[in-house]
């Protein structure tokens, strides 16, 4: 069995050797964090002194490093760690956006298609997906995650899982890695590393729900965090990594470090030296020390000195050799390396497909007025003007690998090419930038007013720059940048009908536009196929369908913002009363957009609820169905949300809770009806002991088209 042979090789390895395996040092391609010391690496690869690398692509230097591997004693094979977030040569909408699709097929399957090309380059292990609850747009990292809400986070967590891990072992798979464990998304003011300080019962309630779902998907690794989660760092939490995810979770794979969280530790001041932080962070249950040197140089010592039990040691190299071996790479160390196959999967056109299809999907259709889109193929003249009309790269948003053979200009679908491959031949489309996304230069303005003024209507591209958001991309103001909403308030000046799209990795404030702009797509990063996918949108061969995953604010000011919030004891009664109850003065509570909100070019009708029982124990199930119809011209796919309100509980309860959702296709004038379980998990909550339970009472049951549009009640009280 695997575990023979894994404790076979162990008793062949020297200790320094067992450290080896423990230690993760990055290639020379591409680096994702400050690189500390980095010494001779051939020759430690050699010397069995390292398990694994990160940061190297492509079967070609996959192959270089792993040969050297094969030269040292025991012929340990190395792991080929990549951050491989949203695709790997296709990329794909940036996850949150994909999270707005709120499609868990096409979330799994974008997941394998990268898990396919991945692994045809060599790599054997992702770092991904990100699963950090986030309710602040200014943290950066809000791009790589699935958003606010648990319920949703967990459902993606789940399916990016299975996507990626396919059936492992198999060729086609690679590991997938679960991140930030944990509490990564409430860093304090919405800074990137900042501290975490927050209740047990969020953390079990909010945060750690989507690391069990991977983990229940079976998730081969975890990722530890920069964050100290009150006041202990997460790399060197035992509470986390030993008592709860080793612990009570049992989980059997490895738990690897952020980029040398370990060292960090020392600036955290919980330890004085990398060698304290090496012994707080194997104590505490950090397998192996990503590019921090504090295993690689203390451990051995730690041991002979007796403050590391060799146990702890021998626990977590058994823990990365039993992947090696489920991997198969002890099989064939190159099973990986087939540059025939790279080349077919990283230029599989079906790929793209899947690809333009999930970018559109994940297009937020935020404001139509007057019916403006879907814009007619027939029209004769466009103006499309915007700073990110022509751009290629930016559309692959953060955290896309950059290959270094990849011509991006040719490969990537820009916004200008797609709405060029959509239009006929009688259809004239003019073009001026307008404007930088920085700056406040203002003298592209005339030019692309008098472009404006030449058509018949007028598409704005505005946004963010791609590396705007992502890791060390905190915002204080999450506004859009530069002079870029005056040029859109230009551009309405001169009377013509005008589209906004969005270009950006978080949710943005843009009040004005909101308020006086007809129609407003929000495109975010939608990578590879992104000018195509716009194009299918905003000519209705493909009809929006997502909702927002993120509640977006009305002003910074309601940072943190998100929709399943208490009520507190002074819950303000509308939006104007401020006197003593919970409300600012100067500013509205409700966001600009809620959680789950998206339009489509059809309207839906919800009706006729029906509620099996209404009173029930927790041993019985409620069984609800509802008609749903289609009540406009077109077909298209709405997103039906359940949610509940537990009136009364021993500890106060979220005004609203997502419990359940499905997406469903109707044509023109269908109608379906449409089922819902509720049985006990969706009526638990944790208790004050930290119980999952429930407690007997009312609850308010609600389904709609977003967290603040619901279209019909009911109540179901559960009995003693
Ligand atoms: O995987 C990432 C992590 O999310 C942030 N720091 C660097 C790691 C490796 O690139």
């Amino acid at each position: 069995t695997i575990d023979q042979r894994v404790e076979s090789l162990l008793k062949q390895m020297t200790l320094q050797e067992k450290i080896g395996q423990l230690n993760q040092y990055t290639g020379d391609n591409q680096a994702t964090g400050p690189i500390t010391i980095n010494p001779n690496k051939e020759a430690e690869i050699k010397g069995g002194l390292i398990g694994s690398m990160l940061n190297i692509v492509g079967t070609k230097y996959t192959r270089q490093y792993q040969e050297l591997a094969m030269q040292s004693r025991l012929k340990i094979p190395l792991l080929f760690g990549q951050d491989v977030i949203h695709g790997y040569k296709t990329t794909f909408p940036i996850p949150l956006a994909e999270a707005a699709s709120w499609d868990l097929e096409a979330i799994e399957l974008s997941a394998r298609i990268a898990a396919q090309e991945a692994s045809a380059s060599g790599i054997h292990w992702v770092f991904a997906p990100m699963v950090d609850i986030s309710r602040d747009p200014r943290w950066g990292r809000v791009m790589e995650g699935a958003g606010e809400d648990t319920y949703l986070g967990s459902k993606i967590a789940f399916a990016r899982v299975k996507g990626f891990q396919g059936n492992l072992g198999d060729t086609n798979s690679v590991m997938a890695c679960v991140k930030h464990f944990v509490g990564y998304g409430a860093a304090v003011g919405g800074r990137d590393y900042n501290s975490v300080d927050m209740s047990d019962r969020m953390l079990w309630e909010t945060y750690l729900p989507p690391f069990k779902a991977a983990l229940d998907a079976g998730v081969a690794t975890f990722m530890n965090s920069f964050n100290d989660l009150n006041g202990v760092p997460a790399t060197g939490n035992k509470f986390l990594q030993r008592d709860i995810l080793k612990g009570k979770w049992n989980f059997k794979g490895f738990v690897v470090s952020d980029w040398g969280s370990i060292g960090e530790m020392v600036n955290h001041g919980n330890v004085k030296d990398s060698k304290e932080a090496a012994q707080l962070a194997i104590t505490a249950g950090s397998d192996m020390d990503m590019e921090s040197n504090s295993y690689r140089y203390n451990l051995a010592q730690l041991v002979q000195e007796g403050k590391v039990d060799i146990a702890l040691i021998d626990d977590a190299v058994k823990r990365i050799l039993r992947k090696k071996f489920e991997l198969g790479l002890f099989e064939d160390p190159y099973k990986y390396s087939n540059p025939k196959r790279e080349d077919k999967e990283l230029n599989n056109p079906m790929h793209r497909k899947i690809a333009r299809d999930i970018a559109a999907k994940s297009i937020v259709l935020l404001k139509n007025e007057k019916q403006l889109l879907p814009l007619s193929k027939d029209v004769k003249k466009i103006a499309f003007i915007g700073p990110l009309v022509k751009e290629h790269k930016q559309n692959m948003g953060f955290w896309s690998v950059e290959l270094p053979e990849v011509d991006y200009d040719k490969y990537i679908v820009s916004q200008w090419e797609g709405l060029q491959n959509k239009v006929g031949k009688n259809t004239q489309l003019l073009y001026a930038k307008g404007c930088e996304i920085e700056g406040d230069n203002k003298d592209g303005f005339a030019e692309a007013v008098t472009v404006a003024n030449q058509a018949d209507i007028v598409i704005v591209s505005i946004g963010e720059r791609r590396d705007m958001s992502g890791e060390a991309k905190s915002r204080s103001s999450i506004r859009i940048p530069g002079v870029q909403e005056e040029l859109v308030q230009a551009l309405q000046a001169t009377g013509k009908p005008v589209v906004v799209l969005i270009n950006a990795g978080r949710p943005l404030v843009f009040n004005k536009i909101a308020d006086t702009a007809p129609a407003i797509l929000y495109t975010w990063w939608l990578g590879t196929e992104a000018g195509n996918a716009i194009a299918d949108v905003l000519f209705g061969d493909y009809n929006p369908s997502a909702k927002l995953p993120m509640t977006f604010p009305r002003d910074e000011g309601q940072l943190p913002i998100y929709y399943n919030h208490f009520n507190t004891g002074r819950p303000a009664p509308n939006e104007t009363t401020t006197n003593y109850v919970s409300a600012y003065i100067d500013l509205k509570n409700s966001p600009k957009y809620p959680f789950g909100y998206g339009l489509s070019y059809t309207t839906f009708q919800y009706s006729d609820l029906k509620v099996t029982k209404n009173k029930i124990t927790d041993s019985e199930k409620v069984e609800i169905s509802f008609n749903l119809t289609n009540t406009g011209k077109y077909a298209g796919d709405e997103v039906v949300q359940l949610y509940l309100r537990d009136r009364v509980g021993s500890v106060v309860r979220p005004i609203i809770e997502l419990k359940d959702f499905k997406k469903i296709h109707l044509n023109a004038g269908e109608t379906m009806n449409i089922q819902f379980v509720i049985d006990k998990e969706k009526l638990s909550f944790y208790n004050e002991k930290l119980e999952w339970t429930t407690e007997p009472g009312e609850f308010d049951l609600m389904i709609g088209s977003s967290s603040s549009d619901i279209r019909l009640r009911s109540v179901i009280e559960l009995l003693k």
